[in-house]
């Protein structure tokens, strides 16, 4: 496939209406999605990509019931302690962008491990936005560059978002049938190729993200030139 994109953003949605469709908890639909996550970042690597963001939690997922932000929680947990080995196997680096201290102690410590035990030359990075809200990074980052002093330019203020040192992602794929951003990569997603699929999530196959990738190789990116 020609054209393949740097950095792919995930909007993982439709995990609550997967499960409910086959009279499971919703928990079961965010167990499916995670499991599909596990084999897109492996599909993403083998296709050339080097970025993949997932949105795994926005901050406004938090006013969730608990009992829901629970599952999620247990999943998050298992993630980073089992399955992230997988990925340091195949020498992919693992980055969290959001505010780790809205998460309960013992997951933020687990993020904040998975990140520091990456591989150092890693080839792939997967980048997981975990209590991750676009305009809160951007305030954050605001004041960051205020507080440092530096004359506040574009360059700076990139620098302290949460992405800094990553590169814009080139196309945004949301599932499960909305049309809409949702809080996601706002700043980054100034001239992003977008992707809308009704597709649930648990339902994203390899061969559905070959979709989007092929759909994305055949838009004319001009970043507003002619
Ligand atoms: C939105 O679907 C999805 C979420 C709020 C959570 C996404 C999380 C995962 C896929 C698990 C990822 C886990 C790891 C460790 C990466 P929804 O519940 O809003 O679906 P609905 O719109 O059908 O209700």
């Amino acid at each position: 496939m020609e054209n393949i994109p740097l950095h792919v953003g995930l909007i993982m949605d439709g995990n609550g209406r997967w499960a409910k469709k086959r009279l499971m908890p919703r928990s079961l639909g965010h167990n499916a999605g995670m499991n599909r996550v596990v084999s897109l970042a492996e599909h993403a690597q083998k296709r050339g990509i080097k970025y993949l963001t997932v949105y795994a939690l926005s901050s406004e997922n938090l006013a969730r019931p608990k009992e829901e932000l629970e599952g999620l929680f247990n999943l998050f947990r298992k993630y980073f302690s089992e399955n992230v080995k997988k990925l340091y196997g195949q020498n992919a680096a693992v980055k969290i962008i959001g505010d780790m201290q809205g998460l309960p102690h013992d997951v933020a410590k687990l993020l904040a491990e998975g990140e520091a035990n990456s591989p150092k030359e890693a080839t792939f990075c997967m980048v997981f936005a975990i209590n991750y809200g676009s305009r809160k990074e951007i305030v954050r980052a605001a004041k960051l560059a205020a507080e440092s002093g530096e004359e506040i330019t574009e360059k700076t203020l990139e620098k302290y978002l949460y992405t800094g040192g990553i590169p814009n992602p080139d196309l945004i794929i949301r599932t499960g049938g909305e049309i809409r951003l949702s809080n996601f990569l706002l700043y980054q997603a100034a001239y992003s190729e977008l992707y809308f699929t009704d597709v649930l999530f648990p339902d994203f196959t390899e061969k559905e993200f070959d979709k989007a990738l092929k759909e994305f190789s055949r838009r004319d990116r001009r970043f507003g030139r002619v």
